[in-house]
């Protein structure tokens, strides 16, 4: 849903064509992309506030990978492959709770601490050589940035302030890691999770798609900041009349942080490389994480961060901007979908982009250059 590219400074986008056919249909692409990308990039799986108290976990499905996100004793963030270090079985069923003191697997009942340590093995003594030492749960790099947890599965992570460096300090005035989770929507779309950040990384759509959209935020003003890399997007400029992006046009709370006047009358859009989408408004922030499920299906979910001020107050709508981008989302998702449907066709080759499509042009770059292709 990113602003409009037109600008000479930024990058050529004369000449661009679509991704081919196979990036949207092929399965073998779609693996090459959960170990290229999601296996090795840092990936959003939801906010800190879900581990609260030591032993609350989630599990988190990450380039086919189940995770077990956890807060340990000393309260530290642990992010474990769900595999049990005897014969590999799954070792958490239930997609969250509290862990009482100590992690057990269903099958032989070997037991690991909440810092992945192997604490019993039933019998295991008689077998000559065996160490508990020797088989600690594994565990995936994790990271709180700004309240958001994000997992790395690489062997060796690129270290979290390298890859995000142009991102760190950039939303302080934001105040993020004090904003509290109002709703979550989860969606499940027949898309390649590709088209649905392209579809983010543009308001070209805006003004056949969104049409309360295009009247709170003419497509035409905006700027992209960020234009190159991982990293995309930029802000649009509210109209006049409008204070937020709700329904009724009007702020649903108090500021979600020290804003600067400008961002009053902004929305910042980001696509953050593989899976993560965030939209800051004066009065909230949206995010969403993709999870790709298949090569042509993604199930989204789309949470709406507030000031905890303003869930405190009845005197908030939060609905009023909860239904405005669901609403939005749904009509993003149906032109994702009928997207999907067409790439898919024998009759489709790529086509020409237009210039109000440079950050989905930007997306492709450098996407194409993480598989390899670029
Ligand atoms: Fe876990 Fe045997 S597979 S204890
Ligand atoms: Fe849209």
């Amino acid at each position: 849903m990113t602003t409009v590219s037109w600008k000479p400074r930024e990058l050529p986008t004369q000449g661009a064509r679509t991704l081919p056919r196979e990036y949207f249909v092929s399965p073998e692409i779609y693996q090459e992309e959960m170990d290229r990308l999601f296996a090795r990039r840092w990936v959003c799986v939801d906010r800190e506030e879900r581990l609260s108290r030591p032993g609350d976990y989630f599990l988190a499905e990450v380039a086919g990978e189940s995770l077990i996100l956890l807060r340990d004793r000393g309260s530290g963030l642990r992010a474990f492959f769900n595999v049990c270090r005897h014969r590999g079985s799954r070792l958490c069923e239930a997609p969250s709770g509290r862990f009482a003191e100590t992690i057990q697997c269903p099958y032989h009942a070997w037991t690991y601490g909440l810092d992945g340590r192997l604490l019993g093995a039933p019998t295991m003594t008689d077998v000559e050589g065996f160490a508990k030492g020797d088989w600690p749960l594994r565990q995936a790099a994790v990271v709180s940035w700004e309240g958001f947890l994000l997992v790395n599965l690489a062997p060796d992570p690129e270290p979290f302030e390298s890859a995000f460096a142009p991102l760190l300090g950039r939303f302080a005035r934001f105040h993020l890691p004090a904003l509290r989770v109002g709703r979550t929507i989860e969606y499940e779309v027949k898309a390649n999770w590709k088209l649905i950040v392209q579809n983010y990384s543009e308001c070209y759509h805006c003004a056949p798609v969104h049409p309360a959209l295009t009247r709170l935020t003419p497509p035409t003003l905006g700027e992209n900041d960020l234009t190159e890399g991982p990293f995309i997007g930029g802000y649009m400029v509210l109209a006049e009349a409008a204070s937020s992006l709700t329904m009724s046009g009007r702020a649903c709370g108090v500021p979600v942080g020290a804003l600067a006047p400008e961002d009053h009358r902004r929305v910042y859009y980001y696509s953050i490389s593989p899976n993560f989408l965030l939209s800051l408004h004066p009065d909230y922030v949206m995010f969403h994480t993709l999870w790709p499920q298949a090569v042509d299906r993604t199930r989204i979910r789309c949470h709406w961060l507030f000031h905890p001020d303003t869930l405190a107050d009845p005197r908030f709508d939060i609905d009023d901007g909860v239904k405005f981008w669901d609403l939005t989302n749904r009509q993003d998702w149906h032109v994702c979908e009928l997207s999907q449907l067409g790439v898919s066709s024998r009759a489709y080759v790529p086509g020409p982009y237009s210039r109000r499509e440079s950050c989905s042009i930007a997306f492709d770059r450098d996407y194409l250059r993480a598989m390899g292709r670029g």
